[in-house]
């Protein structure tokens, strides 16, 4: 049996404590049991957003989340500003889209970050504007949005909210949300908060608050009022996906035992280790503002390299899955993760196999280099 070894930004493996949850007979979800556990899950979710706002966590992929966000905010024929670099960010130009919203796209080349002054003269030239919708990681392009200073442009430029999709950045990336200036947040499970797939978590703060008050309801599972008032009484509208909130409790406990600072900062470590060991092969990397919970590179454009087979090596022989590229990127890029259990060892090593399934598929690395720049990196910042 192959040892399976994820390096996609999500989902990504789950922590053994936690998949021990899943092994557990089912209890009932309307217990004082659950009340308590949704409690503290919600309370620590509050810690790692940096949030004094409500949290709830919705049964439902990240998606789901945004779906919430979008629709609890904005009423058919208002104007929402979207903030558009890649395949995730578009899809709030689609939700709004389809909820009837009059939107307006801010778009930036795949690989390239919004400029916090374009935000500003947007909102100034549309005062009509009712929200902004951002994104902390855009994990199609692995680039880290300026997002304080893009909440700070919403915010003095404008009475609209600002809405952020955290979805894998969120635990990996720095995000202080109330600081930020952000009013609703959305994250995934699966991603740097290491559960199983299927569940989302939307933080709300005052200022949503309001405007969700007077948004007309529409739609009835993702109604963020139904979230609240059961929330009052420590628990969901409707059955949640309670096995992810098991493990998750479990991954959130350890985090904050870490500090969510300590936990950027190991985040941080890794991902600069990564990025020297890319740049040392010399493959191109696909951004100038990189997150540090992802890393993506162009595969080497020389002939006869072969970027399927690539893939596949990494897959079949070292048992690396990395995520592959999508839209215009697809067939160009690879992308990987640095968040959750992933350490020093795999960074090491998944750097050590690229260079080996490259050479496998027709572009001839230079063995040993990526694995020795990333590991002067590992040297020079302290743990
Ligand atoms: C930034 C971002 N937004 C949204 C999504 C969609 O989340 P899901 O596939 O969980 O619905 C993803 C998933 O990769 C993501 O990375």
């Amino acid at each position: 049996m192959k040892k399976e070894r994820l390096m996609t930004p999500g989902p990504t493996q789950v922590p053994e404590e936690s998949l021990l949850t899943l092994a557990r007979q089912v209890t009932h979800h309307r217990t004082p049991q659950f009340e308590a556990l949704y409690t503290r899950v919600r309370k620590a979710l509050g810690v790692i957003l940096r949030t004094e706002g409500d949290l709830f966590f919705i049964t439902g992929s990240g998606t789901a989340g945004m779906e919430t966000a979008l629709m609890n905010t904005v009423a058919p024929g208002e104007t929402i500003l979207v903030l558009s670099s890649g395949k995730f960010s578009e899809r709030w130009a689609e939700l709004g889209k389809v909820f009837g919203a009059n939107v307006l796209l801010y778009s930036v080349p795949w690989g390239e970050a919004f400029s916090p002054e374009q935000v500003a003269d947007s909102l100034k030239a549309h005062p009509e504007t009712a929200a902004v919708f951002g994104t902390l990681t855009e994990t199609s392009t692995g680039v880290c949005h300026p997002i304080e200073k893009i909440g700070a442009a919403v915010r003095e430029n404008s009475d609209a909210l600002f809405v952020v999709d955290g979805i894998s950045g969120i635990g990996a990336d720095r995000f202080e949300m109330d600081s930020w200036n952000v009013d609703l947040a959305v994250v995934g499970s699966q991603k740097a908060l290491m559960g199983i797939s299927g569940g989302a978590i939307v933080a709300a703060g005052p200022r949503a608050w309001k405007k969700i008050e007077r948004t007309p309801r529409r739609g009835y599972y993702f109604d963020l009022l139904k979230y609240r008032k059961s929330a009052e009484a420590q628990t969901t509208p409707f059955t949640p996906a309670k096995p992810i909130l098991e493990g998750l409790a479990v991954n959130l406990d350890s985090l904050l035992e870490e500090g969510i600072e300590n936990v950027w900062r190991r985040t941080h470590r890794l991902a600069e280790a990564a990025r020297a060991g890319i740049d040392a092969i010399g493959l191109a990397r696909t951004t100038l503002f990189p997150a540090d919970s992802m890393t993506a590179a162009f595969f080497p454009e020389k002939d006869p390299f072969d970027a399927k087979r690539f893939m596949s090596e990494m897959q079949t022989r070292f048992g690396v899955k990395f995520a592959a590229g999508q839209g215009p990127w697809k067939g160009k890029i690879f992308r990987m993760a640095h968040f959750g259990i992933i350490d020093e060892f795999d960074i090491l090593g998944t750097l050590a196999s690229v260079e080996l399934a490259l050479t496998a598929a027709g572009y001839p690395a230079e063995l040993g280099r990526a694995a020795a720049a990333a590991q002067r990196v590992l040297v020079r910042l302290t743990a």
